[in-house]
């Protein structure tokens, strides 16, 4: 009996003890966040952070197309304070900005009821792609032909938030502007449905580099 005791006493440590400590009480300590105000003088802007809340309905689009299976959109900490080492981390790939952008903090999601961190990353980190994404009408050409932006681009093309239509009278001003063998039959457009654009709103709205509170100041002064 004391060995069942004992046994059952093990189990309970060896799986409730994580789950309090990974599941619950990160969970409980999640919840009881809000969003901090800026101090005018210390911080230097005013408002709320996190600014606004992140576009739900392009989120969705997000979740269901699986973007999160390739695209993360976390920064993580760095226990060891050598954040230079990754300068321009989650901002353009190909033009690197030589300014470090900071990790993200749990307040950083608190306008979205479901944090996209992200399976793997085998797209770009999208944490603050609203920050350096081209034109609208690029975004969704990307969407729509990942390749007509980068021939080596091994993203899979979203043509099904998109229609391809006969054109009646003058092209639409939401008509993609596709080229070469990405073009659509001749008297064809390509235009994309409301679930392209709400995709292409949510997109544009993630900037997760915002300046924290109190830490402002210290954000807004590049590392050496
Ligand atoms: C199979 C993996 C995969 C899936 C699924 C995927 N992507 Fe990508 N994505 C990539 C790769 C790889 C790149 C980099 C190549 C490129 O830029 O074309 C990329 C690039 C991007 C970029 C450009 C990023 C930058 O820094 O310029 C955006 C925006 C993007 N993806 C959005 C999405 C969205 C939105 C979805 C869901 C509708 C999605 N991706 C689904 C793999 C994927």
């Amino acid at each position: 009996m004391t060995q069942f005791r004992t046994f059952i006493l093990a189990l309970i440590a060896s799986f409730g003890l994580p789950w309090l400590c990974l599941v619950v009480v990160p969970a409980v300590k999640y919840q009881a966040l809000s969003p901090l105000p800026y101090d005018k003088e210390a911080d230097g802007m005013d408002g709320y952070y996190p600014p606004v809340p992140i576009n739900r309905q392009g989120q969705l689009v997000y979740a269901r197309e699986g973007c999160v299976q390739c695209h993360t959109q976390m920064i993580r900490p760095t226990q060891l304070a050598l954040d230079g080492w990754r300068k321009g981390w989650g901002q353009d790939q190909e033009a690197r900005p030589a300014a470090p952008v900071r990790s993200n903090e749990l307040r950083d999601y608190l306008g979205e009821p479901y944090a996209f961190l992200g399976v793997q990353r085998s797209g770009p980190d999208l944490a603050n792609y609203g920050w350096r994404a081209p034109e609208r009408a690029v975004v969704h050409q990307m969407l729509y032909a990942p390749k007509s932006q980068h021939d080596w681009s091994n993203m899979p093309a979203f043509q099904h938030l998109y229609v391809e239509r006969l054109a009646q009278g003058p092209v639409s001003s939401k008509a993609l502007k596709l080229t070469g063998k990405f073009a659509p039959k001749a008297g064809y457009e390509v235009v994309p449905t409301a679930e392209a654009e709400a995709l292409v709103d949510y997109l544009l709205s993630l900037k997760k580099d915002y300046p924290v509170p109190a830490k402002a100041a210290v954000a807004a002064t590049p590392a050496p």
